[in-house]
């Protein structure tokens, strides 16, 4: 400053200093203004620890007034703990290391809590004394939200991994960023793997194309959206059918940055519903057997006494007339289309209700060894080879059912076969458990079973589907009826059995029949008698079919036998119980209109314990007649029957030969 001034000088110099002074006044103003705006502590102090200045917002958090901050030392606010280091620090600053320093500590306050605190210090100079400017942040607040945050990430895991649907988080190129263990179960990969993989890796081509379109789909409306049923292959190769859910996700400037969505494994449902659709279609195709079944085998029964007429007739001709006679030979063309017209039948009534007559105890591996045999013998060119199992349970059949249902499914495969091949037969016995009849509708249990595979044409799905259908058939027209297998169907459903077949085009077929099992096997040897037996006594004769009754009665009077005729039920009893001395069997028709051949059966029973009867019948319900068999009827014939077969039973059952 110069040793004196002028007056204008003076002014001059007085005017600039207070205009300094209310410039740096301002200063100070803003600085105590932005100070107590701030809601942090802001104090400084000198290097001894003095207190020179603190904010509103420090007397607040210190519980200090203004007085006594600003008598009080930086030591008397600080806990001792971090003196140490401060000391240290300042050391550092004033021999110009750091100018500034950012650190945290943990304040305790009056009641002994603990409260994280962020301090920024700076070094500065007021009118060129150093001071430290301290700005301090209470961050109770800041740790809180940051505890909370982590909570709810872990709180987020937690409920997306406990989950059962997999969550994928993919960026916009369709790589996953983010995903939960359900994901990767599905996906079949560990968390690892799976992340930075694009979805395309474990999708095909198609289903590739699907979700591309719904990504897009999402990423043009920013909508969300659902791709269901599709499929996932997994990291072995597997596949799992899906369904996911797909919504857009945007960063914080709301750009949108990739996708996320929910992915449902529905294999198992998926499943669960095919086999409800399979069983559907098997109870339908087995109500629409038995209804055609109930049709067939009414038209089958009257049919046959038809046949039984036309049958009668041509055999008494037969038996009349000279072999040499030109004529002869008309009639034996006749009796050969009623017996072709009557295989027909057999097979009708096969898959007809109730067309089963005898059961008897049966080894089955006798049985199909005999069969086999004579097919093998009749077509050369099939190789046969059979498998049996050793002590084959019995089982309890009609053995010419079950004869024709193996015959059928011989014929089939000698005719996939046209260039020759094998043909595998194979028994065994069999336990069929819960788990498998709960796919068939059978009863549990043990069965035997028939498998016979030959290596033939095989057949394509449409055809497997159908080939137990009545009259379908792929033969040219007038080479199959269609009724094979439907027989053999019938036949093997009415002994309470089932059967199935595999089969793939070019490759050959397998069909399983499988029968329950009964006890084991007796020897039982059969006499078969294939001429004409003539005989003496009496024989009444039931039935309530005129053409049956005619026809019948000439075939037994050129037998040799007197006859009695009742034309119902009511009448048999009548002349059963005046004639009962004279009688030396009835044969007895099943169906008749008045009493039931089952009653008339047990009525004259009581009349005559040792009555001997032959019970005939086209088509019968497998009940009452196995019912009657049972009781201890000597016989059974089916019509229609011609003089052969009815001589062979009637000098079966009177002399038993
Ligand atoms: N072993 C087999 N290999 C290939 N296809 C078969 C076999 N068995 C049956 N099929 C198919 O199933 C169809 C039905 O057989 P089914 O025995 O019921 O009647 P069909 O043989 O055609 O006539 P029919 O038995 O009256 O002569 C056959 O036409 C054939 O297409
Ligand atoms: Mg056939």
């Amino acid at each position: 400053m110069p040793e004196y001034f002028s007056n204008e000088e003076f002014q001059a110099e007085v005017e600039k200093r207070k205009h300094a002074e209310a410039e740096l006044r301002e200063y100070v103003d803003k600085f105590n203004d932005l100070a107590e705006a701030c809601a942090d502590v802001v104090l400084y102090h000198d290097l001894q620890g003095n207190i020179a200045f603190i904010n509103e917002a420090g007397l607040k958090f210190t519980g200090f007034t203004r007085n006594e901050a600003l008598r009080a030392n930086i030591i008397d606010v600080i806990p001792e703990k971090y003196l140490l280091p401060m000391l240290e620090r300042q050391k550092r600053r004033k021999a110009g290391y750091e100018k500034r320093n950012v650190y945290e500590i943990a304040y305790v306050n009056k009641n002994g809590a603990s409260i994280p605190l962020e301090v920024n210090s700076i070094m500065v100079k007021d009118k060129g004394v150093p001071y430290i400017l301290l700005v301090v942040r209470d961050l109770r607040l800041y740790k809180q939200k940051e505890r909370e945050l982590s909570e709810n990430r872990e709180k987020f895991q937690n409920i997306l991994n406990s989950i059962e649907d997999g969550y994928y988080e993919v960026d916009l190129k369709g790589r996953i960023v983010f995903c939960n263990e359900s994901l990767c179960r599905i996906l079949g990969y560990s968390k690892d793997e799976v992340t930075g993989k694009s979805y395309r890796e474990s999708v095909d081509e198609e289903n590739g194309k699907k979700l591309l379109e719904a990504f897009n789909n999402v990423f043009k409306t920013g909508g969300t959206s659902k791709v269901l049923d599709w499929e996932v292959i997994r990291k072995d190769g597997s596949k799992r059918f899906v369904e996911a859910s797909i919504a857009l996700v945007k960063d914080p400037e709301n750009v949108p940055a990739g996708f996320r969505g929910l992915v449902r494994d529905i294999t198992e449902r998926k499943q669960a519903e095919e086999e409800h659709k399979k069983f559907e279609l098997q109870m339908r195709h087995a109500q629409k057997m038995e209804a055609i079944g109930t049709l067939a085998g009414g038209i089958a029964h009257d049919f046959n006494n038809i046949l039984m007429n036309i049958q009668g007739n041509v055999s008494i001709m037969m038996m009349e007339i000279d072999p040499a006679d030109p004529f002869y030979e008309n009639l034996k063309k006749i009796e050969d289309s009623v017996e072709k017209a009557s295989g027909l039948t057999r097979q009708i009534l096969g898959f007809a209700r109730g067309g089963k007559y005898v059961i008897k105890e049966i080894d089955l591996n006798e049985l199909v060894g005999r069969t086999a045999q004579l097919f093998g013998r009749a077509r050369k060119e099939i190789n046969i080879q059979t498998k049996f199992q050793d002590n084959a349970w019995s089982v309890k059949a009609d053995q010419s059912q079950i004869e024709q249902a193996l015959l059928n499914i011989y014929l089939n495969a000698w005719q996939a076969m046209p260039s020759g091949g094998n043909l595998y037969i194979v028994t065994g016995n069999v336990l069929i458990d819960e788990n498998y009849i709960k796919k068939f509708a059978i009863t549990p249990g043990r069965y035997v079973m028939i498998s016979i595979t030959d290596t033939g044409v095989g057949m394509d799905e449409a055809t497997k589907q159908r080939v137990f259908d009545p009259f379908f058939t792929t033969r040219e027209i007038g080479r199959g009826t269609g009724l094979g297998l439907a027989s053999v169907y019938g036949i093997i459903k009415n002994h309470d059995g089932f059967i199935n077949v595999y089969s793939e085009k070019g490759k050959g077929s397998t069909f399983n029949i499988y029968l329950p099992a009964f006890g084991k096997v007796k020897e039982e040897k059969k006499k078969e008698t294939e001429s004409r037996i003539p005989g003496t006594g009496t024989i009444l004769f039931v039935d309530d079919e005129q053409m049956i009754i005619d026809v019948g009665q000439a075939i037994l009077k050129k037998l040799g036998y007197n006859v009695i005729i009742a034309k119902g039920g009511q009448e048999a009893v009548d002349l059963y119980t005046k004639n009962r001395d004279k009688i030396d069997l009835v044969v007895l028709d099943m169906i008749m209109p008045d009493i039931p051949g089952s009653e008339v059966f047990d009525r004259i029973r009581e009349l005559n314990p040792t009555v001997k009867v032959l019970l005939s019948s086209g088509y019968a319900l497998d009940v009452q007649t196995s019912g009657i068999m049972e009781k201890g009827c000597n016989g059974f014939i089916q019509k229609p029957f011609n003089v052969k077969k009815l001589s062979a039973k009637l000098n079966e059952i009177l002399h038993g030969q």
